[in-house]
């Protein structure tokens, strides 16, 4: 799970432990202050019928009171009973037995002591405690109602705060990541946010000087690479052409010393082959490598770098075969740098592949664009070397004592990305290889 991911659920649970804690307590409060309510209620009852009793004894008019008390038993549903006794004699005024309330009750009683010749009354009231707790129990199921609402209002507000907040807290920590990845895959890419003061903003800041560096050393790599081989190639091109120019005149030298030279000459022309590579590498990798397009027919170009190949092919004891689908339309490209790239495929097939052996070029349409397949019956590649072939010196274990800088395919595929094209292999150990390379078909052709 993403850190992402982590943190936007961690926020959403924080906000719903905190509102669910908050909102118990919260309701352990309330559920104090909904009983008190009810009892002030209770109590504001008692208080008024005292006041009515009071009045009605200095008015000397008991029916005031008892009218009062029979309105309270008719429309007050907690009081379920009401006794008052005037000079000595009970009166029921409201609860008739067993008529309103059987269950028990919360009896408050009032007296008005006796004032001149005014007599004492006392006036007994029953609260039913079933209707005082029902009424609790409606007050307090409207409370947890509201609450309940509220808390659900909170939580959702929360969720949908908590999601962005956890990207946004995060979106830093995965631009580093992906720097790092880039850095791993030997691409420095562009500076990662790294302001503020935090260990996020420091370890972004640690990490753009570490991909400046990175950028720095490369530069001065292919500025070395580029020097050197530039300054290799003069020296190395005068060699070989002394070398031929003695071996012209071969009738002044002995079987030795035209042995010996045939080695110098071997061996200047494979020193050759590195330097011309790794100066093809250099121009590619600073975007300097010559790139000509014309309309090209490649049928034809690919014929002739094959048959270029056959020579060396037939002397090695391998079979070389090239077919084309007739009316191929053209293509758009650079025809020496396609050269390279089937001289590359071409010779790679027959320097993997044992006497005896087939190597075949096939020319084929594919919708908009061509398919070029070399195939041969080789040693193959193994399938743990297959996902870098295409990187810069890779070469697969089964490259042993064969001549090769392993540039070339590097370099094949750098030309096929110039061309908008594509190139792939498929590979079974022991049996052989087919590479192929695709060209988009000229506009119109
Ligand atoms: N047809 C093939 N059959 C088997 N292995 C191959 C084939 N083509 C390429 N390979 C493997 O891929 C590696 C890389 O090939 P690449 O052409 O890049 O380098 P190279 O041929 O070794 O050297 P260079 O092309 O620079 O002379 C080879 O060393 C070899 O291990
Ligand atoms: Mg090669």
């Amino acid at each position: 799970m993403s850190i992402r991911v982590k943190l936007a659920a961690v926020l959403c649970l924080a906000v719903c432990v905190t509102t669910i804690s908050a909102g118990a307590i919260f309701v352990m409060l309330e559920r104090r202050s909904l009983r008190a309510a009810e009892d002030g209620k209770v109590r504001l009852l008692v208080v008024n019928i005292k006041t009515m009793a009071a009045e009605s004894q200095l008015a000397r008019d008991p029916l005031m009171l008892l009218d009062y008390l029979s309105f309270l038993g008719r429309d007050r549903k907690e009081v379920s009973g009401v006794r008052v006794r005037f000079v000595g004699r009970w009166e029921r005024v409201a609860g008739l037995p067993g008529a309103r309330e059987s269950g028990p009750v919360r009896t408050e009683s009032v007296l008005v002591p006796a004032q001149g010749d005014s007599p004492e009354i006392l006036v007994e009231t029953d609260f039913s405690r079933r209707v005082l707790d029902e009424s609790y129990a409606a007050s307090f199921r409207a409370m947890a109602r509201d609450l309940g609402r509220a808390g659900l209002a909170l939580i959702l507000a929360g969720v949908l705060i908590s999601v962005p907040l956890g990207w946004s807290l995060t979106s830093r920590l995965v631009a580093i990541e992906r720097s790092m990845e880039a850095i791993g895959a030997g691409e420095p890419s562009e500076a990662v946010p790294a302001h503020g003061s935090d260990e996020v903003a420091r370890l972004a800041r640690g990490l753009n000087a570490m991909a400046a560096r990175l950028r720095e050393l490369d530069e001065m790599k292919r500025t070395f690479v580029a020097s050197v081989t530039h300054e290799l190639r003069s020296p190395l091109f005068a060699i070989e052409s002394y070398v031929k120019l003695l071996l012209k005149d071969s009738s002044s030298l002995s079987v030795e010393e035209r042995r010996q030279l045939e080695r110098v000459q071997g061996n200047a022309a494979r020193l050759a082959h590195f330097v011309t590579s790794l100066l093809d590498m250099a121009r590619i990798e600073r975007g300097k490598l010559e790139y000509r397009p014309r309309p090209l027919d490649l049928a034809s170009l690919v014929e002739d770098a094959t048959l270029f190949l056959g020579s060396r092919a037939a002397e090695e004891g391998k079979t070389l075969a090239f077919t084309a689908a007739p009316g191929l339309p053209q293509v758009n490209a650079d025809p020496d740098l396609i050269t390279q790239v089937v001289t590359n495929l071409v010779s790679n097939a027959i320097k993997f592949t044992p006497c005896g052996g087939r190597v075949s070029v096939a020319l084929r349409r594919d919708g908009r664009r061509l398919e070029c397949c070399v195939t041969d019956t080789g040693r193959g590649i193994p399938p743990e070397a297959l996902p870098r072939l295409f990187q810069p010196f890779a070469r697969a274990g089964n490259a042993a004592r064969t001549g090769g800088t392993g540039l070339g395919l590097s370099i094949c595929k750098s030309i096929m990305e110039m061309h908008r094209g594509a190139i792939g292999v498929e590979s079974v150990p022991g049996r052989g290889s087919r590479f192929h390379f695709t060209l988009p078909c000229r506009e119109g052709g």
